[in-house]
């Protein structure tokens, strides 16, 4: 079979080292699917543009169709990408003097680039739901753990009590960004460059605005060297998937730390962990540790992209074939770590009286013993965090006497004096007191816990109408497009 792409100005081929450097089959089969669909969108629009035959449109249809149930195991491998070697298929398949129009009007440039768009926008639809999920997850752990104290840390030291709610609404709203920013690219992502061909459009009358609409984008990219030149979508998905990466590496150390002998805060369930060859005792948080590692993916490939695109002239360039495999190698992982994530917090079992116990301890009650000072004796903060620093260097728990005696070193007065007392002492040194008085918007108290809980449900419970009313309209326009597929297939002369 003759090469369709090189036959005209081209005489050798290239061997195969050359065509190893320089196809992008391996990775174009995120994008067999939604090449079909362009190919179904801009044949059905050639015919309806008066561009193409009836008879030719059918065929052309049909012939796609078969190409699609085929799969793309039956393409020829040997051409440099699937847009060529499915070109190539419906030829075979329907004779060039058919198959061969389907491609008017169009370049790989524009049809890749709508490619690329599709998959990625089907792939951030189902991380964003998945991220939903992890965060319903969480909240819903929050809700059952609103009363477990534990100690908050700040440099990994006890620093005050707090509870694991508190804590695992942190993570909830980080990935609450998270997943604002996948949803603000998705817009960006879901535009159609569909009709620049190669860069500077064409002069067949095409419909670009049908296309647009069949295809499920919500716009259209207007200039056509844009169109065919930007990869500022890719740059943009991939760092909201590098902060999803990094912020999920963030809780996959905690999770790692947490679990260790010295913490024993939490122990993951069995399928998150692996043992040792030579040590039988061993259980290893190895999957939260791979997440970790698996952030470097996501933050390399950022990295990538951002050094291919830079410095590149207007408009197409082969380079650009390189930046590609980097977005599905990062969403790949993001996706897995989000689903991941979901199970192992769903299934950790919590050890709530080690965690209560350490809440305690380390003098995490300080600042609060200092904060009951200022109110209690109106003295001013520094002086009460001077004292309290100097009865830190001792047990940690001090009475109302030893407070007095410091006191009376620094400020030449006992506080209680100026009205301290020793229950307000004892109070200030209960973790569970500690939390209860932390009830302004945002601190760990219960009742406020209960009720940023509830706010996040209802954002949550939004978002995720949101999300169903974008696969919605993506699906009602395939489904147009495929009833529009169905009617040209069966039209009568
Ligand atoms: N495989 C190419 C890519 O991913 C498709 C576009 C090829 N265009 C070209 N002018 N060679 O970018």
């Amino acid at each position: 079979m003759s090469d369709i792409l090189r036959r005209g100005r081209l005489s050798s081929t290239p061997d195969e080292d050359i065509l190893d450097f320089t196809s992008s089959m391996l990775a174009d089969k995120w994008i067999f699917e939604a090449d079909i669909l362009v190919d179904l969108a801009h044949t059905v629009m050639l015919r309806e543009q008066g561009i193409i035959r009836e008879q030719d449109c059918s065929r052309i249809l049909q012939g796609l169709l078969s190409v699609r149930e085929g799969g793309i195991e039956k393409l020829d491998h040997s051409y440099e990408d699937i847009h060529i070697s499915l070109e190539s298929r419906l030829i075979d398949m329907v004779g060039e003097d058919i198959g061969g129009r389907m491609h008017s009007g169009r370049s790989r440039n524009d049809e890749v680039a709508t490619c690329i768009r599709i998959r990625l926008r089907d792939e951030l639809l189902s991380l964003m739901e998945e991220l939903t999920e992890l965060r319903t997850v969480l909240i819903d752990r929050a809700s059952e753990n609103v009363e477990t104290l534990m100690p908050g840390f700040t440099h990994l030291q006890h620093a005050q009590p707090t509870t694991l709610a508190h804590h695992l609404l942190a993570h909830t709203d980080a990935l609450s960004r998270d997943s604002g920013r996948v949803m603000d690219a998705f817009a960006r992502v879901n535009e159609s460059p569909l009709g620049a061909a190669a860069f500077a459009s064409t002069g067949f009358d095409l419909d670009r605005e049908r296309t647009c609409s069949l295809l499920g984008f919500d716009a259209i990219m207007e200039n056509s060297m844009d169109a065919v030149s930007s990869r500022d979508f890719l740059i943009e998905v991939a760092a909201a998937l590098a902060n999803i990466m990094i912020n999920l590496s963030k809780m996959a150390e905690e999770i790692v730390v947490w679990s260790s002998t010295e913490f024993g805060f939490i122990e993951l369930d069995d399928m998150y962990a692996s043992t040792s060859s030579i040590m039988p005792q061993k259980k290893n948080p190895d999957t939260a540790e791979l997440m970790r590692g698996k952030s470097g993916v996501a933050a390399g490939s950022l990295m990538a992209l951002l050094t291919i695109c830079k410095g590149l002239p207007l408009s197409y360039n082969r380079d650009l074939q390189e930046a590609t495999p980097n977005i599905w190698r990062s969403v790949e992982t993001a996706r897995s770590a989000v689903r991941i994530m979901k199970g192992m917090i769903e299934t950790m079992k919590v050890n709530v009286d080690v965690m209560s116990l350490q809440a305690g301890t380390g003098f995490t009650t300080a600042t609060e013993l200092a904060d009951t000072m200022v109110r209690a004796a109106d003295i001013p903060f520094r002086t009460a965090h001077q004292i309290v620093g100097v009865l830190a260097r001792g047990s940690g728990t001090p009475s109302l006497e030893e407070i007095d005696a410091v006191a009376s070193e620094v400020i030449g007065e006992k506080l209680s004096d100026r009205g301290l007392t020793s229950v307000m002492v004892a109070e200030a040194l209960d973790p569970v007191l500690n939390i209860k008085k932390r009830s302004i918007m945002g601190g760990p108290s219960p009742d406020e816990m209960i009720k940023a809980i509830g706010k996040r449900r209802i954002r949550l419970g939004d978002e995720v109408e949101k999300i169903s009313e974008l696969n919605r309209h993506v699906e009602r326009s395939l489904e147009e497009l495929f009833a529009l597929v169905n009617e040209n297939i069966n039209y009568q002369k």
